[in-house]
């Protein structure tokens, strides 16, 4: 009979509780997403209630999901999330208010400044005010995506027509909806020291100047494989600000172990790094598909990649 060298492959029976790991060195939660869709399998929601200590609703806060046409809200998906965060002892965080994507067209079609101001005023006042203060440690995705790769803020409705304005109307409303949530400026490809993080860096200093407005800054860090070597100096730059930075939606195209550890060790090392939240568990169900970007394989079954960060936190 022929032996198997081959390691076993690590079963469910193993997990190691990533976010009670990640906790024990001092950070807030290890995250993932949720929604209705991901929430209704069995093994899914079972490895986010062991392995996860909050979670971004992946679609249903975002403005197609919560009102679709004008002052005409739904809440369905978003209330299951939160509801089963409750249930379940997990934080949140919110995503998103402000984004050019996903957005109904009755909202991009607006041309008017008074018009479009007192829109996005509705929305977060009805969105954020709806989870005000009932759930610990919530943060909010404020403004998503606004920026370009060279730093500049992005051509959107939102810039089209208020000029920078439009963020400090959306963490202004987002402040008085929700006055002790933390508020958060969220994009992509700040991965490296680079000068997306640059114009970050800048944006937040200064609409910080004039006034309380921007609490966090998110870093999705969504990474090819070997991506991750400047994401060290990326949190750097960004913490540089003050704020508290979090990495919001992590996942690395075939997951390799080394990447998601330096990703890990980069939040550790700077004290203002609160939380990592990776998006998607399995990789049945990533929006990278054919990628295997996360930690857990297409059969829920942990990879390397979760061994490899379990091993580095404990
Ligand atoms: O809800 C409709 C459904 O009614 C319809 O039948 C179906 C047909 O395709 O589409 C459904 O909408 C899809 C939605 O996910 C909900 O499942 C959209 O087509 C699909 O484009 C959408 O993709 C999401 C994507 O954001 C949209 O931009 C992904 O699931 C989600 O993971 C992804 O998340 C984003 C973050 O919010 C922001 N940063 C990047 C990240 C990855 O793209």
């Amino acid at each position: 009979m022929a032996i198997s060298h081959a390691a076993a492959a690590p079963s469910a029976r193993q997990l190691a509780g990533l976010n009670d790991l990640f906790v024990a060195q001092g950070k807030l939660f290890w995250g993932n997403i949720a929604d209705s869709n991901t929430l209704s399998i069995s093994q899914n929601e079972a490895i986010l209630a062991s392995e996860f200590g909050a979670v971004t609703p992946e679609n249903s806060m975002k403005w197609d999901s919560t009102e679709p046409s004008q002052n005409s809200f739904s809440y369905t998906g978003s209330d299951a999330v939160v509801d089963w965060a409750n249930a379940n002892g997990k934080q949140v965080r919110g995503h998103t208010l402000v984004w050019h994507s996903q957005l109904p067209s009755w909202v991009s079609s607006i041309g008017d400044a008074a018009t479009l101001t007192s829109v996005i005023q509705n929305h977060i006042s009805n969105l954020a005010g709806r989870y005000a203060g009932q759930l610990y440690g919530m943060r909010w995705d404020v403004c998503n995506e606004i920026l370009n790769e060279d730093g500049s803020l992005r051509s959107s409705v939102f810039y089209n027509v208020l000029g920078q304005d439009f963020v400090t109307i959306a963490f202004e409303a987002a402040r008085a909806a929700d006055s002790t949530a933390k508020l958060y400026i969220n994009d992509y490809n700040l991965d490296s020291n680079n000068a997306k993080v640059q114009g970050m860096v800048s944006l937040v200093n200064s609409i910080n100047a004039g006034g309380n407005y921007i609490d966090g800054i998110g870093t999705q860090t969504h990474l090819s494989a070997g991506g991750s070597s400047g994401v060290a100096a990326a949190i750097a730059a960004l913490a540089s600000t003050g704020c508290e930075v979090a990495v919001t939606e992590l996942d690395i195209a075939s997951a390799p172990a080394a990447d998601y550890v330096a990703v890990a060790q980069a939040c550790l090392d700077e004290p203002l790094c609160v939380s990592i939240t990776t998006w998607g568990v399995s990789d049945a169900n990533s929006w990278r598909s054919g990628e295997s970007p996360l930690l857990f394989d297409s059969s829920y079954n942990p990879k390397a990649a979760y061994t490899a960060v379990v091993d580095m936190l404990s």
